[in-house]
């Protein structure tokens, strides 16, 4: 294995989009940021220095990170922020990671504009469990306000309501040509006839799901999260912030050009969103086709349809070869069951309205504290957390009913943790509720990869759900699009000790409060034990 090293400067620089002018944070200048490329089982060093006038922590989004949270990244969780002026030498241990996943500010919404694709390839002298595309191409979805970013959620803060929508989404950092003022820049991608590549996808948006597909072309999923999957051929894909896909595109149609777009999903009818469409051109080499002649259109599925999402989602399936075996775990000592909701909160100093929304876990909504949980956890400094997270949601209801009494509305505030033993066996059902509306949840877990064993619509059924699981061959995966008013079960073992972040990865959500923490304690011989911590830590 390799050492591979990057520095990351973290800096503000300006950028034109839709024929305005703004400072956005970036990494060494680019939008979206440079791509890191290692080889399975490397270890890259990133050295992040913060030239930019706020705080900044960067996150490896995927990476398990074995025994060394330290690197993690998410605010206050594991680490505190990178101040300006100072930097923070970040050691990344890839371990069985393989395939595309991505990197990304975990502090504040700076995620919109700081994050970039951390590309594992398969170690020398081993291959893709597929024929060699001709090349590969990047296709980082992501959305831009014309406003600044941290206007946008101090806005959104203060009011106590939805955010304001993004003025466009974009591909490779370019809204393309539906857009006024952005059509010369569209994204291109130049293909032969007869050849075919490797499409590298990832959410980077920071509210929605996203349908995305290419006029006239079926592509073959291949792998999710860093992790390979069955091949599995589809017209259009469904993806959530935080999740990676990686996708096979057969150059086979006529030599013309062709519209990539992708579109929010959004399965809340009350809730704004940004309805517009960004493109890409596909588009064939020795074409003969006339220029300024609109490209062909794919059919996406419309902006609220919910099964197209869950169907799309619910058919991924692990490669569970020889090669790629998996290790669902049977037995499990560990069963949680945790609701995810919307709520409603009085709110004396919002503009505009007397509540604001908030959301929750098990009806707690997460308290960030001042100084890392990580931090606190590894000293044995007291009054930071508490070990209180409950397995079970504090009452039964019908979760997805439509008429839900309102005093379920009101959660628990809190900085508490579910503390689980090394190589715990864990079933964790996530439970989506109607509470104030019923809306999709894109979790996203860290140090671990999960096992999905099952999903549905409706309340979940401790007897009858489970002899439906698939333990034969379900994705591994690190975030997982919970469906609305429905239910995922995901299993994974405990083996990687350490302070993980578990959230939303919907930056709203993430503001309001859906997120808490686990802290898997060491085992008992020395390599199961968290590696020490760095000597240069960020200091709160
Ligand atoms: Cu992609 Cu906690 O993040
Ligand atoms: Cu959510």
């Amino acid at each position: 294995a390799a050492l591979v090293r990057y520095t990351f400067v973290v800096q503000e620089t300006n950028y034109t989009r839709l024929c305005s002018t703004k400072k956005i944070l970036t990494v060494n200048g680019q939008y979206p940021g440079p791509t890191i490329s290692a080889r399975r089982g490397d270890t890259v060093i990133v050295d992040v220095v913060n030239q930019a006038s706020q705080n900044i922590t960067i996150h490896w989004h995927g990476v398990k990170l074995p025994r060394y949270p330290w690197s993690d990244g998410p605010e206050f969780i594991t680490q505190c922020p990178i101040q300006p002026g100072s930097r923070f030498s970040q050691k990344i241990i890839l371990s069985d990671e393989e395939g595309t996943l991505w990197w990304h500010a975990h502090s504040d919404w700076s995620r919109a504009t700081v994050h970039g694709l951390l590309v594992v390839f398969p170690k020398i002298g081993t291959t893709f469990p597929f024929p060699k595309p001709h090349a590969e191409v990047p296709v980082i979805l992501g959305e831009w306000w014309k406003n600044d970013i941290q206007t946008v959620m101090e806005d959104f803060l203060r009011s106590g309501g939805d955010p304001a929508i993004s003025d466009a989404l974009t591909i490779n950092g370019q809204p393309g040509d539906q857009y006024n003022c952005s059509g010369p820049e569209t994204t291109k991608v130049k293909v032969e006839q007869g050849k075919t590549y490797m499409l590298r996808m990832v959410n980077a948006a920071m509210n929605n799901i996203m349908f995305v597909a290419i006029a006239n072309h079926q592509v073959t999923v291949v792998g999710t999260d860093g992790a390979y999957t069955k091949p599995m051929k589809t017209n259009y894909v469904a993806i959530s912030p935080g999740q990676t896909i990686d996708l096979l595109l057969e150059a086979n149609q006529p030599r013309n050009r062709y519209y990539l777009e992708a579109k929010f999903y959004n399965s809340n009818p009350r809730s704004l969103f940004d309805n517009t469409t960004t493109t890409a051109i596909i588009e064939y080499i020795n074409g003969n086709y006339n220029a300024s002649a609109t490209p062909f259109s794919p059919l996406l599925p419309t902006f609220n349809d919910r099964n197209a999402s869950a169907n799309f989602t619910s058919s991924l399936r692990s490669l569970a070869s020889s090669a790629h075996p998996i290790d669902v775990p049977l037995e499990i000592t560990r069963k949680l069951l945790y609701t995810l909701s919307i709520n409603r909160l009085p709110c004396a100093t919002c503009v505009g309205r007397d509540n604001r929304f908030a959301a929750s876990i098990n009806n707690i909504t997460f308290d960030t504290p001042r100084t890392s949980i990580l931090g606190a956890y590894y000293r044995g400094m007291n009054g930071v957390y508490g070990d209180d997270f409950p397995d079970n949601p504090p009452f039964i209801f019908n979760y997805t009913s439509d008429s839900l009494n309102t005093s379920l509305q009101t959660p628990m505030d809190g900085t508490e943790v579910k503390i689980l033993k090394y190589n715990d066996t864990v079933e964790l059902v996530f439970q989506g509720t109607n509470v104030v509306s019923g809306i999709d949840h894109p979790m996203h877990l860290h140090g671990y990869s999960f096992y999905v064993v099952g999903s549905g619509f409706g309340n979940f059924d401790r007897q009858r759900d489970p002899l439906n699981y698939n333990l034969v061959d379900p994705p591994l995966q690190q975030t997982i699009a919970v469906p609305q008013n429905g239910w995922t079960a995901i299993r994974f073992r405990a083996n990687n000790p350490g302070v993980w972040f578990m959230h939303c990865h919907f930056e709203r959500h993430v503001s309001w409060g859906m997120e808490m923490v686990f802290i898997v304690r060491n085992g008992k011989s020395a390599d199961t034990r968290i590696l020490p911590p760095p000597p240069d830590m960020p200091k709160c």
